[in-house]
């Protein structure tokens, strides 16, 4: 009898140092996904054609094309300044990064282009998706 208890406590302990650990080791096995840090709504006609609708407070530039819409992050992939969106792009006024209008490096230091932001049209619409 006392042999069922204690194996009984014994196993009643494994599992809560299970349901205890489990979660931990979850956060440090398993990748991080990027995490929406919220959902930003533009009027499609507020975008000028073939032009950007820049938000500089939330460093967006929404871009339309005779195509589609995108928005791009205005962080500089260099070191982070906020660039500033030119007749041909986006220019960093930090070290002189230059990025074409779909945010590709025209010229460093940087060499990643402008982050690509998810964007989805609803309507009259668009919900630009924010990560981090
Ligand atoms: S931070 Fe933009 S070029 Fe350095």
């Amino acid at each position: 009898m006392e042999k069922t208890h204690k194996s009984r406590r014994k196993l009643i302990k494994t599992l809560v140092l299970a349901m205890v650990s489990l979660p931990l080791l979850g956060k440090f096995l398993i990748p991080r996904t990027q995490r929406k840090k919220g959902i930003f709504r533009v009027k499609k006609t507020d975008i000028p054609g073939g032009g950007a609708l820049v938000f500089g407070e939330k460093k967006i530039a929404v871009i339309k094309t005779s195509r589609n819409v995108y928005a791009l992050n205005l962080t500089c992939t260099h070191l982070g300044c906020t660039v500033n969106a030119t007749p041909k792009g986006f220019a960093c006024p930090c070290h002189g990064s230059v990025f074409n209008t779909l945010g590709e490096v025209i010229k460093g230091p940087a060499d990643r282009s402008l982050k690509k932001l998810s964007v989805e049209e609803q309507g009259d619409d668009v919900l630009i998706v924010m990560t981090s």
